[in-house]
């Protein structure tokens, strides 16, 4: 087998946005796409030679095709050993798991997330570092420098490897490993929850759950964990065959993509837990029975909770949320006398915090949750932290989350989508903003006076790091927030994202409906920033 080195010329277009390069299918079929950005990972890095890298997808259409050139690749670039999944499928925690089990020096994972798939639908591929997390802003600014004057890649000049059977074989001087994909997943799962206590509250007869895995990654998962090893049966899971395409859905666990759960847990007889998780496997949405749990409600009340599994029995380090995210969490947090970080949307933000040992629990309002046992967030892993707690606490969804409210307030959260507005007027809207931002401060909108407003800077508590321009904040001095941001994972135009939060420690108004609760807010939001007539759009596209 020889190393080949084919002559290329760059691509203008690949930049790193939230969670790595994503594009549509048909652009990274363009001949060279993939192994220009493939080179340009293994150019940015350093020491590699002889190491171990970990490969793997969330099975979409082209993760196979990919994960054939990314071989070949790896090995003529000198990587001793790679890892794979068994039919090229890891879901992202998975991944993070596995690199870190391994001691790999890194993983490059293959998924556009919750993007729709299939040939018109959207791939992607992120570089992890060897902690088990992405790549953080250092390496991606330098990915893309490289992508920008790449002149050549190397391929090994040899057939296709066969994904499907377990075991390793020797691809050039490198050793190719099928692994399965689910094993030391599920091994590490059952090393942080109560399986005993989980199983005993799925084999009651007053106890329901339904998973549904949106066909897509998390479907032999679930089968594995919550079924073969924790007793549900089959029936519990729906949508659990992970298709190249998705079933032409939209896998992603929110109120309106994830309508088949909804339907059944607002249904008639409805069960008492629900749960989705997305394409790759690292989102979640919780429900109870007719009952919707908010991402950040869900981070603040797991951190509360925290002491009924054994994993986190010894107390938090800290808790981490991205700015968008509610405060809810924050509240917790004080009451432990922990720490609550602040991060830029993304979940390469929360790498060094768990790392540096600042942070034990992380979440994101974009369902989002996870915590220092991988470098990812995870939905299974959340799904089971609310077992674990519906286990030892013996209550509703619902009651816990009441509970909570009640003793802490209730923080009423929503974020709005305009997704696919024209690039040109969402750039506008936010230059605007920035601008008319300067003099917001003091001024008063209905029953709301700004305390400030400004545009989100990081700096890095461990590396001290500066990340700007995370997005436009306006504070109100009752503590309600307005925050603005455009997305950077959408392929098509621009997604601007409203965020708004208004904070209810009545508990008498507690059961007020959140766009009821948050009305005043979301209406200044279009007065401040010209929405409707900006996008030229009447209504969002998703509200979550
Ligand atoms: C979105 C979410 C963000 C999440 C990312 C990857 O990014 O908002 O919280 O980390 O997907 O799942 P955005 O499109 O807003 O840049
Ligand atoms: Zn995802």
């Amino acid at each position: 087998m020889s190393i080949k080195v084919v002559t290329t010329s760059p691509f203008s277009d690949q930049k790193p946005g939230t969670s790595g390069l994503r594009k549509k299918v048909t652009v990274f079929q363009t001949p060279n796409y993939l192994e220009n950005f493939v080179q340009s990972i293994f150019d940015s890095l350093e020491g590699f030679a002889g190491q171990t890298l970990v490969v793997g997808g969330d099975g979409r259409y082209y993760n196979r095709h990919a994960i054939q050139t990314i071989l070949k690749m790896a090995a003529a670039n000198g990587f001793g050993k790679i890892l794979v999944g068994r039919g090229g499928i890891l879901s992202t925690p998975a991944a993070s798991c596995v690199i870190r089990k391994y001691n790999a020096f890194g993983g490059i994972i293959l998924s556009a997330s919750h993007n729709p798939a299939g040939k018109d639908g959207d791939f992607g591929i992120k570089y992890n570092t060897g902690n088990g997390g992405p790549a953080p802003e250092k390496i991606t600014d330098a990915i893309y420098e490289i992508t920008k004057s790449i002149s050549e890649y190397k391929i090994l000049e040899a057939g296709d490897l066969d994904l499907d059977r377990l075991g390793a074989t020797k691809l050039g001087d490198t050793v190719v490993e099928v692994i399965d994909s689910v094993a030391d997943y599920a091994e590490l799962m059952s090393s942080l929850f109560d399986f005993d206590r989980i199983k005993l509250l799925l084999a009651s007869p007053d106890f329901r759950l339904c998973f549904d895995g949106m066909h897509a990654v998390t479907g032999p998962y679930a089968q594995e964990i919550l079924v073969n090893r924790l007793g549900a049966p089959t029936s519990a899971l729906q949508n659990c065959v992970p298709l190249e395409d998705f079933g032409d859905g939209h896998p992603d666990p929110n109120l309106v993509y994830a309508h088949d759960l909804v339907e059944v847990l607002y249904g008639e007889n409805a069960p008492d837990f629900g749960a989705a998780s997305d394409g790759d496997g690292d989102r979640n949405m919780i429900l109870g029975k007719k009952f919707f749990v908010t991402p950040s409600d869900s981070l603040a009340i797991l951190a509360a909770n925290a002491h009924h599994v054994p994993a986190y029995k010894g107390g938090l380090a800290g808790i981490a949320r991205s700015m968008p995210t509610s405060q809810a969490p924050d509240r917790v947090a004080a009451r432990l006398g922990i720490e609550c970080y602040e991060t830029p949307t993304g979940w390469k933000f929360f790498g060094n915090l768990l790392d540096a040992g600042k942070a034990t629990l992380c979440g994101e309002e974009s369902f989002g949750t996870g915590s220092n046992h991988v470098r990812e967030k995870d939905g299974l892993w959340a799904v089971l932290f609310w077992l674990n707690v519906l286990a030892a606490r013996q209550q509703s969804v619902e009651a816990i989350v009441k509970e909570h409210w009640q003793l802490y307030g209730r923080n009423f959260y929503s974020r709005h989508d305009y997704e696919g507005v024209d690039s040109d007027r969402a750039n506008t809207l936010v230059d605007n903003l920035r601008k008319k931002g300067v003099d917001l401060a003091g001024q008063k909108f209905g029953n709301y006076q700004v305390d400030f407003c400004d545009d989100f800077s990081y700096t890095d508590p461990v590396d001290g790091s500066v990340s700007s321009k995370q997005g436009l904040r306006i504070g109100f001095t009752d503590g309600s927030r307005i925050v603005f941001r455009l997305s950077g994972t959408g392929t098509q135009g621009a997604t601007l994202r409203l965020y708004v939060e208004s904070y209810e420690p009545n508990i008498a108004k507690h059961n007020l409906d959140t766009q009821e609760a948050l009305k005043e807010l979301i209406e200044i939001a279009d007065q401040i920033a010209q929405i409707k007539v900006l996008t030229g759009r009447a209504e969002p596209t998703v509200i979550t």
